[in-house]
């Protein structure tokens, strides 16, 4: 196939590329600067030039193409206050990628995430939560969107990934979590919240199997650990940085994680039973713990 693929010189993108081209596809890749594009060019990726705006630059390359995988999102502004807006144009370019497709049976594999699927107790792919007002539940209704997109005949899947995608070179979530941890002369958790995760190496190679197998409307998972409880995390982190593990109340850890407190409070597991049923998918890359305790986010 030739895959149209946004997000492309990203954390996940840069590792999905290489499955794409050793899985014998070609990739044109979206760009939206001479770094983004070089970078692409060097991994063996055409470029198209454009932003997650330029809905008919958008268009024009998945009308081009025999499948997108759509994983670029605007984390800058969504991370500076802008959470809804970022959802917003995620949304608008989804649908005007999607649209392009419609009536071709090619497939559209959204990027979605995990975090607070169903607290407290260990989601599944079945599980949907209806979106309510939360910027955050934009996300849901795009993945939503997606699916029911499935019915202008398009293959659309929608593959939920951990709040860790972890590995080296990694800086998300853990890596804030690891600045702001040496910031605050501790490591924190909040009580006995989980977190699933996967290698970004697996998530990788589920992205490539998606894109090939996955049936209309379906939601993947990319998980490996169902629930990481955050109390390890910060024991892996306090050991490395020779900080004191804490037990934090919300507003404690408000104080020191600022928009990453509410993120780690919240209880996240998940499993990925059905898609590696489904898929034959297994992951077998280093866990979260493993790649904490080999110093991959304390050096
Ligand atoms: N990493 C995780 O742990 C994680 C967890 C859950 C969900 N996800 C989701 O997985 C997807 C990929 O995440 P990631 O970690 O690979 O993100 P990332 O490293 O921040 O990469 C984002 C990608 O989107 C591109 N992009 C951002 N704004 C753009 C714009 N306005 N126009 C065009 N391209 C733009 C970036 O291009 P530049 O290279 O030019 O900046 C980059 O290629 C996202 O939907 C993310 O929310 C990730």
């Amino acid at each position: 196939m030739r895959v149209f693929v946004t997000g492309a010189s990203g954390w996940i993108g840069s590792a999905v590329v290489p499955e794409l081209l050793a899985a014998g596809h070609g990739v044109a890749g979206l760009a939206r600067s001479d770094a983004s594009a070089q970078a692409l060019q060097d991994a063996g990726a055409e470029v198209v030039r454009g932003t997650l705006d330029d809905l008919d630059t958008l268009r024009g390359a998945a009308a081009a193409s025999d499948g997108v995988v759509h994983l670029a999102f605007k984390h800058d502004v969504a991370f500076s206050g802008g959470f809804a807006e970022a959802s917003g144009a995620d949304r608008a370019a989804a649908e005007a990628m999607a649209g392009a497709l419609a009536g071709t049976g090619r497939p559209f594999v959204l990027a979605s995430g995990l975090l607070g699927l169903a607290p407290g107790r260990v989601g599944t792919e079945r599980d949907f939560p209806e979106p309510s007002g939360s910027p955050m539940h934009g996300r849901v209704a795009t993945a939503r969107r997606v699916l029911d997109l499935a019915e202008t005949g398009v293959r659309t899947s929608v593959l939920r990934l951990p709040p860790t995608v972890h590995g080296a070179g990694d800086n998300g979530f853990i890596a804030a979590y690891v600045a702001a941890s040496r910031a605050a002369g501790l490591a924190g958790h909040v009580g006995d919240a989980r977190w699933p995760a996967v290698h970004r190496d697996d998530a990788a190679r589920l992205f490539v199997l998606a894109l090939e197998k996955a049936p209309a409307g379906s939601v993947l998972h990319a998980v490996q650990d169902e629930g990481v409880q955050f109390r390890e995390v910060a024991e892996a982190v306090g050991k490395s940085l020779e900080l004191p593990v804490v037990d934090l109340a919300p507003e404690e850890a408000a104080a020191h994680y600022t928009w990453l407190a509410p993120l780690i409070a919240t209880d996240s597991a998940a499993s990925s039973a059905f898609t590696r049923a489904e898929f034959s998918w297994e992951p077998t890359g280093p866990t979260l713990l493993d790649d904490l305790v080999a110093g991959r986010y304390s050096g």
